[in-house]
């Protein structure tokens, strides 16, 4: 008789080991390994000790063909239906993931009022509050009258059956997938094996009925419960919601969407009323900004196709200690080190003595290669004790040879930061052939040590730069 197996199953990545360890040795995650049978549900392995069923012929069909309905439903609130990539797609599962209190089911609740509203039929299952919460969320967000059909509920073959009965729903809104248990499987709700068991069933009714479901999952530091990393490749989208504690706003961003591009961020404002738009990041970014402190320098960004401007502050000061401290918020520590060596190599300016702080403003986070240029001037102000001119934006990608180099979107940027009053620009040298008035005053160095020289030589003429 072939002996029950037991393996461990890391609760972040879902990576199998055979032995426990404190550290996953997959994601490097500690106390995520948690001991799960190997009995049915996903990633058991072969069935070889169950009946095998005979398989069953399915039907083959073209690629052109009837498609009943219309393929997306667009929630009407724009900044989700920027991240989903025009709304919510029929027939596909979306996972949307981030930290517990971050405000996900009251995006949800908006986008499921908005969405009955509009007279399609939406499903919204909760495992997590009594339908009382529920019901007080939905009367602060001003949604409560609208025709939700809502479920406490937490077991996947109940869920299912309940939205088998009457018209099939156009939106199912699972909160949260981790909450969820399947018959499948037997380990508890939570682990690894129930999570994508769980979310697979949830998946296969997506396909087959053309429902869209949208899971829920939490982020988890602890390893307590799985992760959404778990089921991530599993669905057709994902999408983070993400916020800075002490900041109202929160950053709908899109991970992985095989129906549209996934550079795209929703901008929302959380309010005492449920989550607000913000069309204009920018204006948002830049809201509290000192224009006249040394330190500062905005970069005029991009995130998907939307321009987004942002500050960036750079302290730099007297190291007491025999390694400088280096900290950043909001962007790469690496890509820091990058420009703080072409600074010293290239441009003669020393740090080695100096603590560097580096900060994007209102926390939020940029990818962009494209800030070197602003972080190496926020970074040479700071050192130098002199303010950037207030009504200048800067962008460009910094080489390890210490060249400026062009970046993609030349045009939006600078179109943006016209909207935004602001009047010159440091970019790249040869940034396509745009036009206007603020990039006929633009500096465009070729070299970062030619932006080095101008910030230091506005000591001599200042207020002309
Ligand atoms: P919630 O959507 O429950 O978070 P999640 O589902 O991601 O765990 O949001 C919880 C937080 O949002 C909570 O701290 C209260 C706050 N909130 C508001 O500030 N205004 C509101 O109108 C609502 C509904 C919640
Ligand atoms: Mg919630």
């Amino acid at each position: 008789m072939a002996r029950a197996r037991v393996q461990f199953i890391c609760q972040n990545c879902g990576s199998v080991h055979s032995r426990w360890a404190g550290k996953c040795d997959a994601c490097g995650e500690w106390n995520t390994l948690v001991e799960e049978g190997t009995s049915g549900g996903i990633g058991s392995g072969p069935a070889s000790a169950r009946k095998a069923r005979p398989g069953r012929p399915v039907a083959l069909t073209t690629l052109s063909g009837e498609i009943e309905d219309a393929p997306r439903i667009a929630s009407g609130i724009d900044e989700l239906d920027r991240a989903t990539g025009g709304g919510f797609v029929r027939g596909s599962a979306l996972l949307i993931g981030g930290d517990p209190g971050i405000g996900k089911s009251t995006l949800l609740t908006q986008a499921a009022g908005a969405l009955a509203r509009q007279g399609h039929r939406v499903v919204y299952v909760s495992g997590e509050e009594a339908v009382a919460q529920i019901r007080l969320r939905a009367q602060r967000l001003k949604a409560a009258d609208t025709p939700v059909e809502l479920a406490a509920e937490t077991n996947v073959e109940d869920i299912l059956a309940t939205v088998a009965d009457g018209r099939r729903p156009d939106l199912l809104i699972i909160d949260s997938i981790q909450t969820l248990w399947t018959d499948m499987a037997d380990s508890a709700p939570g682990t690894v094996t129930q999570v994508r068991a769980s979310a697979q069933a949830l998946i296969r009714y997506a396909k087959s009925t053309g429902a869209a479901v949208v899971l829920v999952g939490h982020v988890t530091k602890d390893g307590q419960i799985a992760g959404p990393r778990v089921v991530e490749h599993m669905v057709d989208g994902v999408l983070y919601f993400e916020g800075e504690g002490g900041h109202h706003y929160r950053i709908l961003r899109t991970v992985k969407n095989r129906f549209g591009p996934t550079d795209e961020i929703g901008v929302f404002e959380m309010s005492d009323r449920g989550l607000r738009e913000v069309s204009n990041p920018s204006e948002l970014f830049l809201g509290e900004r000192s224009a006249r402190a040394p330190g500062a320098a905005v970069f005029a960004g991009m995130e998907g196709t939307r321009p987004v401007l942002v500050e960036i502050q750079a302290l730099v000061a007297p190291s007491p200690l025999g390694t400088p401290r280096r900290a950043v918020v909001g962007w790469d520590s690496p890509r820091l080190s990058m420009v703080l060596a072409v600074l010293e190599a290239h441009c003669g300016v020393r740090f080695s003595t100096n603590d560097v702080y580096l900060n994007v403003a209102g926390g939020y986070r940029i990818s962009e290669p494209a800030a070197d240029l602003a972080v190496a001037a926020a970074l040479v102000s700071s050192l130098v004790g002199l303010a950037l001119p207030a009504d200048c934006v800067y962008f460009g990608e910094i080489s390890l040879s210490g060249a400026v180099r062009p970046v993609a979107h030349a045009q939006q940027r600078l179109k943006e930061a016209e909207k935004l009053g602001f009047a010159q620009a440091v970019m790249p040298a040869g940034s396509g052939d745009v036009a206007g008035g603020i990039a006929a005053r633009s500096f465009q160095p070729g070299a970062l040590a030619d932006l080095v020289a101008r910030i230091a030589g506005s000591k001599r003429g200042r207020g002309e730069d």
